[in-house]
C-alpha cells in the first residue's frame, strides 16, 4: 500500500562558498527541488524547502591561503553571492542559512558527541602526509601527486578528478603538499572513524531491497558502493578550520567536511522551526527528499544514512534524485577554469529573465544522462517556445479580449464537441504533469505544461475567432471566454516552473491569490464580466548581439586557460643519436605561398633548398596569409616520405611549434643561412 505522508521535508545540496553557484548546480540540484517544493506548496501540502552555504573543508582555507584572507572572509562574499542570487532567481528557499552559524556548530558538535558517547567511533592512529615547513597535517587537497589508478599527475588527496576514483592522500605516487610544493613526511595522528561496514547490512536492506523506485542512476551506484564493501570512513581531520571535534585529546582537529555538512539540513530546519523541526526529522508520516548531484550520491545514500543510523532517532531519506551533470558547450562545467555560466553574472546580463533560464534549464535537465547547455539552444528555446508558443498564445487572447470587448470577459455559451473535446485533453494533461513532477521527472512535467499552451494555441488557430467575429459574434463569446480559462490555468500550470511569468500572467488577467494547483484544469476562473489589463508580453525574442556577447566571453575564457594552465606535454621516450641523424632537416627559403583551393587548412609553399627547389604543403592557412611567409626561412624535413594533400604532392614537412592555444608558429633560423644547410 502506497505510503501516506502529511509533511515533507525537502532539502538542496549545500554548496561550497568558494564561488558562486553556475547553471550545473541550478539545473542538477536548485532548479528541480523549487519546481518540486513549489508544487506541494501550491497543493497546499505541508513542505519546506532547507537549504545553507557549505562553509567549511579544505578548498575554502586554500582559497584564503592564495588571497592572504582568512576563510571566514571567503565564506562570507559568496555566502551572500550565493543567497542574494538564489533568492532573485526565484528559488524559494523556507531558509537558506550556513553551516559557519552558532546553531550549526552546536547541532554538529551535538552529533558528533552522542556518536561518541554511544561508542559508535572506532579511534585509530594511523601515518599521515605532514608538511614540515608549514608545520601542519596536509588534509584532503592539500596534497596533490601522481593517481595510483589512471596516472593523472595533478590527482588531489581525496580524488582524482580525471577518473572519479576517490583516494586517500597516502595513495597519492610522488605526493607534493599544496602549501609549500614540499614533499610531505608520514607522521602519525589519531582519528575518528565511523565504522561504514557496520552499516553496510541495514544499508543493503534499505536500498536494495526496500528502494527499487529509485532513480537508476542513483540505486545503480549505490549498488556498486555496497558491493565493493563499505570501509571505516575517518570523520575528523587535522585542521583548523570547520567544527572542533568535541572530545578530549582533539586539539587542532576538526570534523570532516562531509560529517558536517549533511548535518546542516538539520541545523536549517532548527533555525527555521525551533520547536517543530523534530516532526520533519523523525514522524513516522514526514518523508525527507535530498536534491543532489551525482557526485554527492554515497554521501546521502550511503554515508549520511549510516550517521543516522547510527544516531538512532532520525528517518532515513524517503528518495534522493541525484541528477547527472551539465556541461558548458561541450565542456565540463569547472569553477577553477572559469568555465560556468555564473548565476549573478546571467542576472546582470539578462535582467528580468529569470524564468528562461528556469525553463531552459529544465527542458534540458541532465536527468539521466549529461546534458550540454549552448548558448543557442538557450535562444532557440526562448524564441521558438517561450515567446513562439507560451506568450503568442497569451498574448492573442489577451489581446483579441480588448479588441473586442474592451477587456471584459464575455460570457461562455453553448460549447461544440470540439471545445469540450478541447477541455478533455487540458484535463488529461494536467494528470500527466502531476504524474510527472510526482515521480522527479520534471523535463517531462515541463513538457507536458507547454502542451497546455500548445493547447490554447491550437485552439485560436482552430477556431479563427477573428473571422467569425465578421458573423457570429456569439461564438465568437464562447471562443473567447475558453481562450481566456486556458490562459488562466496556464498561470497555475507554470507557477512550479516559471513563477514569475505566471505571477505577470495573473496580473494582467486579474486572478485572485489565493488560486492552488486543485484549481487547476476550471473553466471558470475568468469570471464574466471581470475585466482583463493591458497585453504586456510575457516572454521577449532574444537577439543574436545577446548570444554573440556570451560566446565570445566563452571564447575569451578558452584562450586565458589554453595560455593559464599550460603545462608542457611529458617528455617522450629517450632516442639514440643515430636515430635523430635519421631526419635531415634542412633550412629553406619561401619562394612562393597560395592558398589551396578546396582546403581552409592548407597552404601551398615553394621553397628554394639549394637543390632546384620542392612543394610542400603544410595545415598552417589558419594562422598565416600566403604574403606573410614569402621570403622568410623556414625548417623542413628533407627525407619525409613525399604524400599527396588535395591532390598536390608534399614533398617534405615544415616546421612548426604548437602552443597551448593551439596556435602554430613556424620555425626559421636566428641568423642569416644559405638554403640548403642541414639542421642539426
Ligand atoms: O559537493 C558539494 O558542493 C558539497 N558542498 C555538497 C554538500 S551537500 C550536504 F551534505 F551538505
Ligand atoms: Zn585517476
Amino acid at each position: 500500500m502506497e505510503k501516506k505522508f502529511n509533511r515533507t521535508l525537502v532539502t538542496t545540496a549545500l554548496p561550497y562558498a568558494n564561488g558562486p553557484v553556475h547553471i550545473g548546480h541550478l539545473a542538477g540540484v536548485y532548479v528541480p527541488a523549487d519546481i518540486y517544493t513549489r508544487y506541494l506548496r501550491l497543493k497546499g501540502e505541508d513542505v519546506i524547502m532547507v537549504g545553507g552555504s557549505d562553509e567549511h573543508g579544505v578548498p575554502i582555507t586554500i582559497k584564503a591561503k592564495k588571497e592572504g584572507i582568512t576563510p571566514q572572509d571567503v565564506v562570507d562574499r559568496y555566502h551572500k553571492i550565493i543567497k542574494d542570487s538564489f533568492e532573485e532567481l526565484g528559488i524559494s528557499f523556507d531558509v537558506y542559512s550556513r553551516t559557519t552559524s552558532d546553531i550549526h556548530s552546536k547541532t554538529a558538535s551535538d552529533f558528533f558527541r552522542k556518536l561518541y558517547e554511544k561508542g559508535e567511533f572506532v579511534e585509530k592512529t594511523s601515518m599521515q602526509l605532514y608538511d614540515e615547513k608549514a608545520n601542519q597535517f596536509l588534509a584532503d587537497r592539500y596534497v596533490t601527486g601522481k593517481c595510483p589508478h589512471c596516472g593523472n599527475e595533478r590527482a588531489y588527496g581525496d580524488q582524482c578528478e580525471a577518473c572519479g576514483t576517490s583516494l586517500n592522500a597516502t595513495d597519492l605516487i610522488d605526493p607534493r603538499s599544496a602549501i609549500t610544493g614540499n614533499r610531505p613526511v608520514l607522521r602519525e595522528t589519531k582519528h575518528w572513524y565511523l565504522p561504514l561496514d557496520k552499516w553496510e547490512p541495514a544499508l543493503r536492506k534499505w536500498i536494495l531491497e526496500e528502494h527499487k523506485e529509485w532513480k537508476p542512476n542513483v540505486y545503480g551506484q549505490c549498488k556498486s558502493w555496497l558491493d565493493l564493501g563499505l570501509q571505516p570512513r575517518a570523520v575528523s581531520r587535522d585542521l583548523d578550520w570547520g567544527v572542533p571535534v568535541p572530545v578530549e585529546g582533539a586539539d587542532g582537529k576538526v570534523l570532516y567536511v562531509w560529517f558536517d555538512a549533511p548535518i546542516g539540513y538539520i541545523s536549517n530546519t532548527k533555525e527555521i522551526l525551533p520547536d517543530t523541526w523534530e516532526d520533519y526529522w523523525k514522524k513516522e508520516d514526514s518523508r525527507i527528499i535530498h536534491f543532489i548531484g551525482k557526485d554527492n550520491i554515497v554521501f546521502h545514500c550511503i554515508v549520511f544514512p549510516a550517521m543516522l543510523m547510527a544516531e538512532g532517532s532520525y528517518q532515513l531519506p524517503d528518495n534522493v534524485p541525484a541528477n547527472e551533470f551539465l556541461n558548458l558547450e561541450g565542456d565540463k562545467i569547472s569553477t577553477s577554469r572559469n568555465w560556468a555560466v555564473w548565476l549573478h553574472e546571467y542576472l546582470r546580463d539578462f535582467p528580468g529573465k529569470q524564468d528562461v533560464l528556469r525553463y531552459v534549464l529544465t527542458a534540458n535537465a541532465p536527468e539521466t544522462k549529461d546534458n550540454d547547455f549552448t548558448w543557442r539552444d538557450f535562444q532557440a528555446r526562448n524564441n521558438n517556445e517561450l515567446v513562439a508558443i507560451y506568450g503568442n498564445f497569451v498574448n492573442r487572447a489577451v489581446v483579441l479580449t480588448h479588441k473586442y470587448y474592451n477587456g471584459v470577459v464575455p460570457a461562455c455559451g453553448a460549447l461544440t464537441d470540439y471545445d469540450n473535446a478541447t477541455i478533455a485533453e487540458f484535463l488529461a494533461v494536467k494528470a500527466r504533469i502531476e504524474a510527472a513532477i510526482e515521480t522527479f521527472h520534471f523535463r517531462e512535467a515541463l513538457k507536458e505544461a507547454m502542451n497546455l499552451a500548445r493547447i490554447g494555441n491550437k485552439y485560436l488557430a482552430d477556431t479563427e475567432p477573428w473571422k467569425l467575429a465578421k458573423t457570429d459574434m456569439a461564438r465568437v463569446d464562447t471562443i473567447m471566454n475558453v481562450a481566456l480559462q486556458i490562459a488562466a490555468n496556464l498561470a497555475i500550470a507554470f507557477e512550479p516552473f516559471m513563477p514569475f511569468s505566471s505571477k505577470k500572467l495573473a496580473g494582467i488577467l486579474n486572478l485572485p491569490a489565493d488560486l492552488t494547483w486543485n484549481d487547476l484544469g476550471r473553466f471558470d476562473l475568468m469570471p464574466v464580466g471581470a475585466s482583463v489589463n493591458k497585453a504586456e508580453l510575457l516572454f521577449e525574442k532574444i537577439e543574436d548581439d545577446a548570444i554573440d556577447a556570451q560566446m565570445q566571453r566563452l571564447e575569451r575564457i578558452k584562450k586565458e586557460n589554453a595560455v593559464n594552465n599550460f603545462t608542457p606535454a611529458p617528455v617522450a621516450a629517450n632516442v639514440p643519436f643515430d636515430d635523430f641523424m635519421k631526419l635531415d632537416i634542412r633550412v629553406g627559403k619561401v619562394l612562393e605561398c597560395e592558398k589551396v583551393p578546396k582546403a581552409d587548412k592548407l597552404l601551398k609553399f615553394k621553397i628554394d633548398d639549394g637543390m632546384g627547389g620542392r612543394t610542400i604543403v603544410s595545415g598552417i592557412a589558419k594562422f598565416y596569409a600566403p604574403e606573410d611567409l614569402i621570403g622568410k626561412e623556414v625548417c623542413f624535413i628533407a627525407n619525409f616520405e613525399p604524400r599527396k594533400l588535395k591532390g598536390v604532392e608534399s614533398q617534405g614537412m615544415i616546421l612548426s611549434a604548437e602552443d597551448s592555444d593551439g596556435r602554430l608558429v613556424v620555425i626559421g633560423p636566428q641568423g642569416e643561412v644559405r638554403p640548403g644547410v642541414q639542421v642539426k
